[in-house]
């Protein structure tokens, strides 16, 4: 198992941009709006690992909802999975509270699914397929 990503809300996709590649040299490697789930996303290659910048372009989206009870900050870490059916089929088999049913594409193009974080140690988890 290694962490495929690890997912920050931010307030202004800019700055958190501009932060990342200047003090911690992370390159911009994707940036995407998404007006169905009311964010835009950016994608920095960090390393052996991605960081995934979400910002909120609506306050009612969950990434909105989420910045605006608990403020800009960790928001989720994904593990990269072979099999994502396999892994969702087990950790339902482990009573965990699962987000996603079925798997569904995320920002990076691979078939995602997310793991209550009730169930994961406080975590919200997300499994990407690759
Ligand atoms: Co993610």
């Amino acid at each position: 198992m290694r962490i495929h990503h690890v997912g920050i809300a931010v307030s202004d996709l800019d700055a958190s941009i501009a932060m990342y590649r200047d003090v911690f040299h992370a390159e911009l490697t994707h940036r995407v709006a998404s007006p169905s789930e009311g964010q835009e996303t950016a994608l920095m290659s960090a390393g052996g690992t991605e960081l995934e910048l979400m910002m909120p372009t609506r306050e009612d989206s969950p990434v909105g909802k989420f910045v605006a009870k608990r403020g800009p900050g960790m928001h989720h870490v994904a593990f990269a999975v072979p099999d994502i059916r396999k892994a969702l089929a087990e950790a339902r088999a482990a009573g965990m509270q699962l987000v996603d049913e079925e798997p569904r594409t995320g920002v990076h193009g691979s078939p995602i699914a997310f793991i209550h974080p009730k169930s994961a140690g406080g975590v919200l988890t997300e499994l990407v397929e690759e």
